[in-house]
């Protein structure tokens, strides 16, 4: 390979050791020499949202990622998510939702929800002030909360409400009336 660097990292919880082009990007890397499809392509230029993965639990746009900054991290893609044959609490809600019609950006949608979740929890977001902090059990996002820290993640089919629905049930921690 030209230009290659040897990287090594962990995907989906396996290491995976391999040589890439120094120019590779992470989505590249996933979807052709990992076979690890679910990650979409929609724009390769940081604009739509449909290749964000987890890389140490933080949500990132692989398209603008490089394989090779990836060394020594922790990569987690949508095929990662469900245990077994238990869907992540994300995937399920997407799914009671109706959050997707072609499903194109449901991936990183998901990748970019759960990070979300975590965001919020560990007071990363900075609409999580220290009252909200104070309160127990889970953080309460609004629609509009939500829907602006989605803002990187678009959908073409414009399933918008039906995301946030989704993500709103999950961070609420209860049930909510399907829309
Ligand atoms: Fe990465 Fe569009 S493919 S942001
Ligand atoms: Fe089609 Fe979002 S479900 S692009």
């Amino acid at each position: 390979i030209e230009n290659g660097v040897n990287v090594s990292f962990k995907v989906n919880g396996t290491t995976r050791k391999l040589m890439v082009d120094s120019r590779m990007t992470l989505l590249d890397t996933l979807r052709e020499r990992l076979g690890l499809t679910g990650s979409k392509k929609g724009c390769d230029h940081g604009q739509c949202g449909a290749c964000t993965v987890l890389v140490d639990g933080r949500r990132v746009l692989s398209c603008l990622s490089l394989a090779a900054s990836c060394e020594g991290k922790t990569v987690q893609t949508i095929e990662g998510l469900a245990q077994g044959n238990n869907l992540h609490p994300m995937q399920a809600a997407f799914l009671k939702h109706d959050g997707f019609q072609c499903g194109f950006c449901t991936p990183g949608q998901i990748c970019s929800a759960v990070a979300l979740m975590d965001e919020a929890k560990n007071g990363h977001a900075s609409y999580v002030t220290e009252a909200i902090r104070k309160q127990p059990g889970p953080v309460q996002l609004s629609n509009e909360e939500i829907r602006e820290r989605m803002s990187g993640n678009l959908c073409r089919c414009g399933a918008y409400p039906n995301i946030v629905a989704a993500i709103r049930e999950v961070h609420s921690g209860k049930p909510i009336e399907q829309t």
